[in-house]
């Protein structure tokens, strides 16, 4: 066997914790393979909330969905996830995906950045139930993708001290700094912000 891919790993390490009738969130659509990967995990009577900040995103991730005949579970927002909370209750959410980076072949313009994507993260914190899945995979191979996934990175371990448990998972011996994923479990004991500041 082939070691997966981060984003593949995402899924595999999802698919057992996202059940049934759950709200989950797709942060960044794109192309739609997380979309619809989370609408086939929440079945009939869940729902999938995602998010892009780009029309052409938007439109291909929904043509993905309506292709796997999943459109019904799922609501699109073009709108920075920085504002997932506008739609969204606390604690009211299983799992939160980001991919962080750029669509391949699209306009690099709309490449995450760092201070909205950590902004986000705060939001996902708050939106997850105890419980809940936060996952999000990191592209340090180009010169933003390095600074965003440091910090990413070292967001993420803070997080223990709130009782979460985060792990980094990434690949051995790549020629440019290897894309890695980072997957945590909110304490299911606590729930609440978990703020960023600048
Ligand atoms: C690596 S791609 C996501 C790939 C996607 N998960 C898929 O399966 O095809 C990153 C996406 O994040 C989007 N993005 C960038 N900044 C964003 C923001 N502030 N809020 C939401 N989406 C954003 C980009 O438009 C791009 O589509």
């Amino acid at each position: 066997m082939t070691p997966p891919r981060p984003t593949q790993l995402a899924q595999i390490l999802l698919r057992n914790s996202i059940h049934e009738g759950d709200i989950v969130i797709d942060s960044t659509a794109g192309n739609g393979h997380d979309t619809v990967f989370l609408a086939e995990c929440v079945g009939l009577n869940g729902r999938v909330l995602a998010f892009d900040i780009q029309e052409s995103a938007i439109r291909s991730a929904k043509a993905a969905v309506i292709a796997a005949n999943l459109g019904d579970r799922v609501e699109f927002h073009q709108l920075s996830h920085a504002k997932m909370a506008e739609h969204a209750e606390h604690g009211s959410v299983a799992a939160i995906m980001f991919n962080l980076g750029y669509l391949p072949g699209n306009d690099h313009h709309f490449t995450t950045q760092t201070e909205e994507t950590l902004t986000a993260m705060a939001v996902a914190t708050d939106l997850l139930k105890p419980g809940g899945i936060l996952s999000v995979v990191c592209y340090p191979g180009h010169p933003e993708g390095a600074v965003e996934a440091e910090l990413v990175e070292v967001w993420m371990s803070s997080l223990t001290s709130d009782g979460w448990c985060v792990a980094k998972y990434a690949m051995l011996g790549t020629r440019k700094p290897a894309p890695f994923l980072l997957m945590g479990r909110k304490d299911g004991l606590k729930s609440g912000t978990t703020s960023y500041s600048p």
